[in-house]
């Protein structure tokens, strides 16, 4: 069995400077806005496994029935020998894929928890022995080095999360991607799809409140990370659908006219009554736009997979 190999790019006080940067910028610009990656503390990632599993929230249902009726054909066409998986949490889904890609020598999964890196990485080199495991803690959207390991190369981005980029960082997103790969190696990348407004909303604003609780947690986050005094309380939570630029926006909306300190940051933040604060996007896409978006990045659109009612879809693209 061979060892799991675990590299880290992500300085370990990285996170800590870059969560004061963004709280900065986003806090003292009109209109407020935070990026989506602070709401994945431990309380805010159990509540995103918790969406995972609500009547409302229809993206994981959709993407696991894709991968569990495709991934022969996805590891036919890719006939990849290195899986890179970016975003890889618990890579409890990859497992569809893993089983059906039978001459795999490598998986690199990529994430910023290690804990989910080593726990997920360490019972795989179990169940494959002979699968060289080398796990990267890194935050993907910075540029990447991989390990040498066989080709062809197959990078995975699931989930949908290319949805919470905005579209001239997807672009940058995309370029660094098609960085890594070789002539022949590809990308597979889920992304979820344009739908009934009713049905967008509803799976962001879900009757349980539990969304409603992992917008507000980012607010936990910052009070914990940098002392600041937000009362979740005092923000209602708000889901909309952005119909020009096709996006789900969450947002926090004051109650009412308040300050809130950030002694980290040595702030004060006025918010008026009914301000909000842009927490996420979460784009949706057709298969044009994403055929596009991958051929300006240098990357063909081959093969386009949806689940039976067309709510999401995985495409592989190659370089
Ligand atoms: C994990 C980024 C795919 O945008 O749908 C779930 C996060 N936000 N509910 C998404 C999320 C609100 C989710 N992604």
């Amino acid at each position: 069995m061979s060892p799991l190999h675990v590299t880290r790019t992500l300085p370990e006080d990285a996170t800590d400077a870059a969560l004061r940067a963004d709280v900065l910028n986003g806090l003292t610009v009109d209109p407020k806005t935070l990026p989506p990656k602070w709401f994945y503390d431990a309380r805010g990632s159990e509540l995103f496994e918790q969406i995972t599993e609500l009547p409302e929230y229809y993206p994981t249902r959709a993407e696991r029935e894709i991968l569990v009726a495709r991934s022969g054909e996805i590891a036919a066409a890719s006939g990849a020998r290195t899986l890179v998986e970016l975003g890889s949490g618990s890579s409890e889904k990859t497992r569809y894929l893993l089983d059906a890609l039978t001459s795999l020598a490598a998986y690199v999964p990529v994430d910023v928890s290690e804990s989910a890196l080593t726990q997920a990485g360490q019972a795989l080199i179990e169940e494959r022995p002979g699968l060289e495991v080398h796990a990267l803690i890194a935050d993907f959207t910075a540029p990447l080095t991989l390990p040498e390991t066989p080709g062809p190369r197959l990078v995975a981005f699931l989930g949908g999360t290319i949805g919470n980029l905005l579209p001239a960082e997807r672009a940058k997103f995309l370029a660094s991607v098609r960085a890594l790969l070789a002539p022949g190696d590809g990308l597979l990348l889920g992304t979820d799809l344009v739908k009934d407004e009713r049905v967008l909303v509803r799976a962001y604003d879900d009757a349980a409140g539990v969304t409603a609780a992992f917008n507000k947690n980012v607010l936990s986050v910052m009070n914990r990370e940098l002392g600041s005094d937000f009362d979740p309380g005092a923000f209602d939570h708000v889901a909309l659908w952005d119909s020009e630029q096709e996006w789900i926006e969450m947002r926090l909306r004051s109650r009412t006219a308040q300050t809130v300190k950030v002694p980290a940051l040595d702030l004060a933040v006025d918010f008026a009554a009914g301000e909000e604060l842009r927490t996420e996007v979460s784009a949706k896409f057709r298969r044009d736009g994403v055929a596009a978006e991958l051929d300006a990045a240098g990357l063909e659109l081959t093969h386009w997979w949806t689940d039976t009612e067309n709510r999401f879809a995985l495409s592989l693209s190659v370089a």
